[in-house]
């Protein structure tokens, strides 16, 4: 089970990872190094993470036993690294630290990171389309999945989220919540979801899942935006001030640091509450949450 093991998580997680990814392309070498630069810089893993616990709470199996998982789980963590270096351009957040190094653009140029972004989204539904070929007798539920990957992921969700961001259109907690459940939000849905489905949960329990997701994100961001005036750069492996400086509005400049952290906690609580109706065992999920109650990094 995982949550015993949630420290060793990322580094196996990485190993399937690494079978998955193209290591050195025949004719254009610079985008496979931009790609896997990135994709490899370390990062938390907490994505494919809830898509192995959420899988493991539905089916009962072990994560690692299941091919079709773990390509989703690759899958989504590059779509998820696209999203941040692409986040970190000059013409985004313009940001020059990432996962502890240097951003892709500083280090491969902006043409590259453009295109490394680009290569890791298209890269993903690849790895996600032949996981669907070679699915045999689930492939119904690898297709269900793919399908809720693609729209979490656009513009209904999680590059919707960043519209709203880059047109500083989230300017009250309302809209706030909103722009944070779809550019974070959005992306633990589909990790909860599709974990799911290939776990065989059925269409109720799914939706609880991206009710979950939809509270963790908001929770998740609101951490994330109190890392950022109060982190520790060593810690987060990315700047600090980078909202401030950017003049971004934030729930913690709406809010004030001490109630966006008590928020951040009752959002948390309420996904935990919200987990456990579903017809699956949520131990392992829970105790994943609570790891990100008051996270550091
Ligand atoms: C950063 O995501 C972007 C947000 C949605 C807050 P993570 O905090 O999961 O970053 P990594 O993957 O560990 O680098
Ligand atoms: C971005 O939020 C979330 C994404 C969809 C990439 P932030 O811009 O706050 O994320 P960080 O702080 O750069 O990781
Ligand atoms: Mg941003
Ligand atoms: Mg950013
Ligand atoms: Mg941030």
């Amino acid at each position: 089970m995982i949550s015993d093991k949630m420290n060793i998580f990322p580094e196996k997680f990485e190993t399937y990872m690494e079978q998955l990814v193209p290591r050195s392309g025949r004719g254009t070498p610079q985008i496979d190094e931009a790609m896997r630069y990135s994709l490899f810089a370390g990062g938390k893993r907490l994505r494919p993470m809830l898509m192995a616990a959420s899988y493991e709470a539905f089916s009962g199996s072990l994560w690692e036993d299941d091919k079709t998982l773990l390509a989703f789980m690759t899958a989504l963590e590059m779509i998820h690294t696209y999203s941040l270096i692409h986040d970190d351009l000059p013409a985004m957040d313009d940001d020059d630290f990432r996962r502890g190094k240097k951003t892709n653009h500083i280090v491969f140029g902006e043409d590259m990171a453009i295109l490394a972004g680009d290569g890791l989204l298209n890269g993903a539904f690849e790895v996600m389309a032949q996981a669907v070929q070679d699915a045999d007798a689930r492939q119904a539920q690898a297709l269900q999945a793919m399908t809720y990957i693609a729209r979490t992921a656009g513009v209904r969700g999680m590059i919707g989220g960043q519209v709203i961001d880059v047109t500083g259109t989230g300017n009250d907690e309302k809209s706030l919540l909103v722009m944070y459940q779809k550019k974070t939000g959005a992306l633990l849905a589909a990790a909860l979801t599709a974990g799911a489905i290939l776990g065989g949960a059925g269409r109720s329990d799914q939706r609880i899942m991206g009710i979950v997701a939809l509270k963790a994100g908001m929770a998740y961001q609101i951490q994330d935006d109190i890392l950022d005036v109060a982190g520790n750069e060593e810690e987060t492996g990315k700047p600090v001030g980078s909202d401030e400086k950017r003049n971004q509005i934030t729930y913690v400049k709406l809010k004030g640091l001490d109630q966006s952290r008590m928020d951040a906690d009752r959002y948390l609580d309420e996904a935990i509450g919200a987990l456990q109706r579903i017809h699956g065992q949520p131990a392992d999920l829970t105790a994943i949450f609570k790891s990100l109650i008051g996270r550091s990094k």
